[in-house]
């Protein structure tokens, strides 16, 4: 088996086209590649086309997308209703200074399904969204500083990227992590304004935010955070977070850019948060670029009101842009109660089918996600916070070989996040996905026995 496994990962050098075009793209990009998250093991499969469930690279490789640019494409590539609208769009115009009525359309289906979206405003991007957010929560309390979990992901704004880093030291987990800002040369100030809280830790939550009341204007959460962990939230952490903000008037920011994926009304409400903001972004775009902040409409009139000028301005070149609004309709309208459940029941039977791999061999791993979402994790307890999931190196490397082998069934696993399922997904993707981890299972309780010889 493990011979059989080092043949097929030797073929994967075979991939002369993209390590071709990987080459090139070095000539102008400073690391090769133009975004921080694409993957080089060790260069990028760069992809030709889409083929609903499927992405084909360079090299004519057909590969099962559990990626979907990063848990955007719930339809998976080429859907028919979105491609057919853009494209009866574009011979009309792509970008006006005027407002469409493409805007109102899609903000008419986001606020009847999502109830902590009273009123919404639209950007480009998840990460402009979580900034406006934030900016929101500040002012409409008069605060400037914000609280967040450590190690989730929300975007590049400077607040929100502070403490998504955090690592153990010489001695292990501090207690307690005090924010860093993220790069080098970014104002200290940044992090003095950012009090991190663990996920599920009700201790932590209540000290630091009756410590900073007077200072926080919100507290930043992704209900199910990915790169974290890809953790489910307890309800005691959820009502304690409700309970202490009430007590402070800290706003609950809900960040679902990725997980409004999880159900027709979004994810805070499969959990029982109440936010009084909430982000959107990635799969109301149809697969162009979107962002969105939503909530109370107490707390959206600091965008402005019909008689009052804004507390903030919010604009951008391509904010409402009708692509992306014709892109989104498009996509969410197939997005039915029955589409959601549908997904929920291929996640449900994929992550049932991995623990029970998982048990058979009594191996040492977990399995994390809901909805359309999983992550196999090298842990033989699945993580209730970051600190849970975090890799140690060797940790680390095997799970670039377990993607190796995802790559060698044909399957794009993406390693160190969330992966997705899509609506042409059918049965025999799952069978797939399935047996290339008993096969990986297999080789590594195979090469065990042969070290341990
Ligand atoms: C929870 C969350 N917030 C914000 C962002 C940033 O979104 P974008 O990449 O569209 O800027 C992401 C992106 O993955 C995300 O997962």
């Amino acid at each position: 088996m493990l011979v059989q496994a080092t043949n097929r990962l030797q073929q994967a050098s075979a991939r002369s086209k993209s390590k071709h075009l990987f080459n090139r793209a070095k000539g102008v990009f400073p690391d090769g590649t133009t975004r921080a998250t694409v993957e080089k093991d060790p260069f990028p499969i760069y992809a030709h086309r889409g083929e609903g469930a499927y992405l084909v690279d360079v090299d004519g490789n057909r590969l099962l997308d559990l990626n979907n640019n990063f848990t955007t494409l719930i339809h998976g590539h080429g859907f028919a209703p979105v491609s057919e609208a853009v494209a009866d769009l574009l011979r009309s115009g792509t970008c006006f200074a005027n407002p469409t009525e493409h805007e109102i359309a899609l903000a008419e289906l986001l606020t009847a399904r999502i109830p902590a979206m009273e009123r919404v405003r639209f950007v480009n991007s998840g990460t402009e969204a979580v900034m406006f957010a934030i900016k929101a929560a500040r002012a409409f309390t008069g605060r400037p500083a914000i609280a967040r979990i450590e190690g989730a992901y929300h975007g590049a704004y400077d607040w929100a990227e502070a403490g998504q880093g955090v690592s153990p030291g010489r001695d292990g987990w501090a207690p307690i992590c005090v924010a860093t800002p993220a790069y080098r040369g970014t104002p200290s100030s940044v992090a003095d304004e950012v009090h991190l809280l663990r996920f599920n830790d009700v201790a932590t939550l209540e000290a630091r935010l009756s410590a900073g009341s007077k200072r926080i204007a919100c507290v930043l959460i992704d209900p199910m955070p990915s790169r974290a962990g890809l953790l489910h939230p307890e309800p005691a952490f959820i009502e304690a977070l409700a309970k202490m903000a009430s007590k402070y008037g800290i706003l609950i920011v809900a960040d679902e850019v990725l997980n409004l994926r999880q159900g027709y009304a979004g994810a805070s409400v499969r959990y029982g948060l109440k936010p009084d903001l909430i982000t959107a972004g990635k799969i109301i775009g149809g697969g162009f670029p979107i962002g969105a902040i939503g909530g109370r409409e107490e707390v959206m009139r600091v965008f402005g009101t019909e008689d009052a000028k804004p507390l903030l301005a919010q604009g951008g070149t391509f904010s409402a842009n009708p692509v992306s609004m014709v892109a989104g309709r498009a996509a969410m309208e197939a997005m039915t109660p029955d589409a959601f459940d549908r997904l929920e029941a291929m996640g449900e039977r994929l992550r049932a089918g991995l623990r029970a791999r998982i048990a058979r061999r009594d191996a040492p791993f977990s399995v994390t996600g809901a909805a359309s979402f999983f992550r196999i994790h090298p842990k033989r307890l699945a993580p209730l916070e970051y600190r849970d999931a975090y890799l140690s190196t060797e940790e680390a490397s095997l799970m670039r070989t377990m993607s190796r082998y995802f790559l060698e069934a044909g399957i794009l696993l993406p390693y160190g996040a969330a992966a997705c399922l899509s609506t042409p997904m059918v049965d025999s993707d799952i069978d797939l996905i399935l047996g290339a981890f008993e096969e990986f299972l297999e080789a590594k309780i195979q090469s065990g026995k042969e070290h341990a010889q």
